[in-house]
C-alpha cells in the first residue's frame, strides 16, 4: 500500500507538468498580466447606452463627461468602452465582469489614447 504513494505523487506531478506547470488565479489571468475591457465593435447603440448607465451606477464616469479626458471622441462606443473598463477593473477583473450580455471584449493591448488613460 505504501508503495502506491510515490506512484500517485509522480502522477500528480505529471498532471501539474502537462497543465503548463503554473497554478492560475481564479480570474484565469496569468499573474501580472494586464487586461482591459472594451465594448464589442458591433454592439447596438441601445446596448451601449445600457452599458454606460449600468457601469456609471457603480463607477465614477467623469472621464467621459464634458471636460473629462475621454469625452472626445463623443461616440457611444468610445464612452461605453471607457466605463466598461472602469467597471471591469473595479469589480475584480473576472471575465464575467466584462460580459455585458456578450457586448464586452477583454483586450491585452492598452486601449488608452492621448490623455484618456484606461485604468488597469
Ligand atoms: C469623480 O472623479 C472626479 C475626477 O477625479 C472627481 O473630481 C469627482 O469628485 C469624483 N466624483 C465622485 C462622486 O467621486
Amino acid at each position: 500500500m505504501s508503495n502506491s504513494f510515490p506512484i500517485l505523487g509522480s502522477f500528480l506531478l505529471f498532471l501539474f507538468a502537462i497543465s503548463g506547470g503554473s497554478l492560475r488565479p481564479v480570474n484565469g489571468q496569468a499573474p501580472g498580466q494586464r487586461v482591459w475591457c472594451i465594448a464589442r465593435p458591433s454592439t447596438s447603440d441601445q446596448a451601449l447606452i445600457d452599458n454606460i448607465e449600468y457601469a456609471c451606477d457603480i463607477v465614477n464616469c467623469s472621464m467621459i463627461q464634458q471636460g473629462g479626458p475621454c469625452f472626445y471622441p463623443t461616440s457611444l462606443i468610445n464612452h461605453a468602452s471607457v466605463v466598461m473598463n472602469l467597471y471591469y477593473q473595479k469589480m475584480g477583473r473576472h471575465y464575467w465582469n466584462c460580459d455585458f450580455k456578450n457586448s464586452g471584449l477583454t483586450a491585452v493591448t492598452d486601449p488608452s489614447y492621448g490623455d484618456c488613460i484606461y485604468e488597469c
